[in-house]
């Protein structure tokens, strides 16, 4: 049997394969809370050795698309504990993804129709979604931010760590840190946007000083073997350049390799795009120097990559040491029990793309199960 469906330790979380569903947005919870239909979507895919939710904002002022679930109200954490209760029942193990958009965001979705908040005050040119008063959804421009005082940043970290333990109270198995596409953390990493003098902005350290203080107050709060984060080194996602990744990402690896972390994940190329994708630097990103940083600054994390791998490319990754565990997105929108076609290699549903934001059943939860096809 190839290693990929083999069990696996991740930190304090025990898997049972190293197949992992990644994290994908639905927007299909009104009110920031998780119903009965994202129930029957987490429970349908609960045999992935790991399920990473949806990002799910830490707080109101962290949303940047409507109806995303929220960490930040009890019937929302409800809803979670409904959600993790289905995904336990199924032999699965979940954790949440934890999301501050930062500047990816649009007034009418913010606290008092407020200005998103970020490390700059330079609008991304990017977009989001809305759901329009009768219900039908579109894309719009994101709003101009305003940059945080230094004095505020200490209460967002804390968002992070009351979020977390809110987490692990609805019955996760542990939290993904969202430090990647462009969201609040990677607007603090990246010098094509942080634009900030004081000791959270110009030198490396200082702008990777955001992330690391989330990480040290989340580890803090709920243990390093159930904290993970997710980083993007080249993703453009909301205009998210920096002029050296390749020296950014070591700093940051050698930085979360302080804290026994459940794992590290890693998006290989443009989010959703070229894996060859690189910025910055010439030649491109190099994904195996990084981890080789991490490992040689101590830490020994599991290794998760993710990006247009395929049945091959997985099986591939874990065998020869390269990944520890390989994250699929698209392909678990399209086959809840992908997990299953993977073992028995046989053939997957392609995904529609006019169902993945928003919407009923349609494309969410009612893909053919594998006891259905021939
Ligand atoms: C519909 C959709 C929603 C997504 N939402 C998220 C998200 O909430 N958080 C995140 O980190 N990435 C998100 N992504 C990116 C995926 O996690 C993943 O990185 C990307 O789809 C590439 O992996 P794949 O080739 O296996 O699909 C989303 C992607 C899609 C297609």
């Amino acid at each position: 049997m190839n290693k990929l469906f083999e069990p696996a330790q991740i930190g304090d979380i025990a898997v049972r394969n190293r197949i992992v569903m990644a994290p994908l947005t639905r927007n299909r919870s009104p009110g920031a809370i998780p119903n009965d239909l994202n129930v029957e979507y987490y429970r349908q895919r609960a045999t992935a050795g790991l399920i990473i939710t949806e990002a799910t904002a830490i707080t109101h002022q962290g949303q940047g698309y409507a109806d995303v679930p929220g960490l930040y109200k009890k019937e929302a954490l409800d809803g979670w504990k409904r959600v993790t209760d289905a995904v336990h029942a199924g032999g699965g193990k979940i954790v949440v993804q934890m999301w501050h958009v930062g500047r990816i965001s649009h007034t009418t979705l913010q606290p008092n129709g407020g200005s998103p908040v970020s490390s700059t005050n330079k609008v991304a040119r990017a977009k989001t979604y809305l759901v329009n008063a009768d219900g039908t959804g579109s894309f719009a421009e994101t709003s101009k931010p305003r940059a945080l005082e230094t004095s505020e940043i200490p209460g967002i970290i804390d968002d992070y760590r009351k979020a977390a333990r809110a987490a692990i109270d609805a019955g996760f198995d542990g939290v993904e840190i969202h430090g990647a596409n462009g969201y609040l953390l990677d607007q603090f990493l990246r010098d094509g946007i942080n634009d900030r003098t004081d000791y959270y902005g110009g030198s490396i350290e200082n702008r990777a000083r955001f992330t690391f203080e989330v990480v040290d107050a989340v580890t803090r709060e709920i243990g390093a073997g159930r904290t993970a984060i997710r980083i993007s080194p080249v993703t453009p996602s909301g205009e998210s350049y920096d002029s050296d990744p390749r020296k950014l990402f070591t700093h940051v690896v050698e930085g979360l390799a302080r804290h026994d972390l459940a794992y590290i994940h890693v998006i290989e190329g443009e989010t959703g795009g070229e894996r060859g994708y690189t910025q910055g630097t010439n030649p491109p990103f190099d994904y195996k120097d990084l981890r080789q940083a991490y490992e040689r600054a101590g830490g020994h994390a599991s290794w998760m990559v993710n990006n247009g791998y395929d049945h091959q490319m997985a099986m591939d990754a874990v065998e020869s040491g390269r990944a520890d565990l390989v994250a699929f997105g698209k392909p678990f929108i399209a086959n809840p029990d992908l997990v299953e076609r993977l073992q028995k290699n046989l053939s997957l549903n392609t995904p529609d793309n006019a169902t993945f934001y928003g919407g009923g059943a349609k494309g969410y939860i009612d893909y053919p199960r594998l006891e259905k096809v021939a």
